[in-house]
C-alpha cells in the first residue's frame, strides 16, 4: 500500500468508526506506520471528517514533518511502536463501554474483561492491562504504557479509554471494535455467572489465529 492509499484508508476507517458512534466530537486518534515514518490524525480533528492531505506525518524519530499539528497523544502511540515490533497501527478511542469498564474501581487491572468470546481473544489477545489515570496529553503516560505493552496488544486507560495496536490499520480497527463489543457483553453479564472460555480454549485460539 502506498502512502496515498494509507491516508485514504485512515480517512475511510476513521469515518466508519465515527459514523457508528465509536468516537464522538474530536475524541480519539489513529496512527499507522508508513515507509518513512508514521501517519497520525491531527490534534483536535474529528475522526468523522479527516482530510487525507492534512493528516500529520512524523519521521522515524516521531518528529512532525508535514501536515497539521499531530495528536497530543503521539507519545501514547510511540509507547506501542517502540515496544512492539509487530505494531503497524494504533487506534485510541473513548468508546463508551470500554471506557465504562475503565471507570470501574473493582476490576482485575491485569485483565478486566474475561474471555467471553473467541473473537475478543483472537483480536485483543490474552491480556488487557488497565493503566492508571493520567490527564490526556500527559507524557507520564508513556512509561506506564511501555511497561505494559510487551505483554499486551491493547491497554485500557483508567477513566479515559482503550488504546489498541494491530499489525495493520484494519487489524487495529477490528480489535478496537471487538474490545468495545466484549465490554458490552461483560457489562451486560455483570452480576450473573457466565460461562467463559477455558485456558485451554484461549490457548487454542491464540495458537491457531496468533
Ligand atoms: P487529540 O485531538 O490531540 O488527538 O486528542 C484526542 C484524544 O482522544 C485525547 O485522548
Amino acid at each position: 500500500m502506498n502512502e496515498t492509499q494509507s491516508r485514504d484508508l485512515m480517512v475511510e476507517l476513521a469515518a466508519s468508526l465515527f459514523a457508528r458512534g465509536f468516537a464522538v466530537g474530536s475524541a480519539g486518534n489513529i496512527s499507522m506506520r508508513v515507509d518513512d515514518g508514521f501517519l497520525i490524525t491531527p490534534t483536535n480533528s474529528s475522526l468523522g471528517r479527516l482530510d487525507p492531505a492534512r493528516i500529520a506525518k512524523l519521521d522515524h524519530a516521531f518528529h512532525h514533518v508535514s501536515g497539521d499539528p499531530p495528536s497530543k497523544e503521539v507519545f501514547m502511540h510511540r509507547a506501542f511502536y517502540v515496544t512492539r515490533a509487530d505494531a503497524g497501527a494504533i487506534v485510541h478511542l473513548h468508546s463508551t463501554l470500554a471506557t465504562a469498564v475503565a471507570c470501574l474501581p473493582d476490576v482485575n487491572t491485569d485483565n478486566p474483561i474475561p474471555p467471553l468470546t473467541p473473537y475478543f481473544v483472537m483480536r485483543v489477545g490474552r491480556r488487557l492491562p488497565v493503566i492508571p489515570y493520567f490527564r490526556p496529553g500527559d507524557p507520564a503516560m508513556e512509561p506506564a504504557i511501555k511497561a505494559a505493552a510487551p505483554d499486551a496488544r491493547a491497554v485500557l486507560l483508567a477513566n479515559h479509554g482503550p488504546v489498541v495496536s494491530g499489525k495493520t490499520l484494519l487489524d487495529a480497527v477490528y480489535a478496537a471494535e471487538e474490545l468495545e463489543e466484549a465490554a458490552k457483553l461483560y457489562l451486560t453479564l455483570r452480576g450473573s455467572a457466565p460461562r467463559v472460555l477455558t485456558p485451554a480454549q484461549v490457548n487454542e485460539l491464540l495458537e491457531t489465529f496468533g
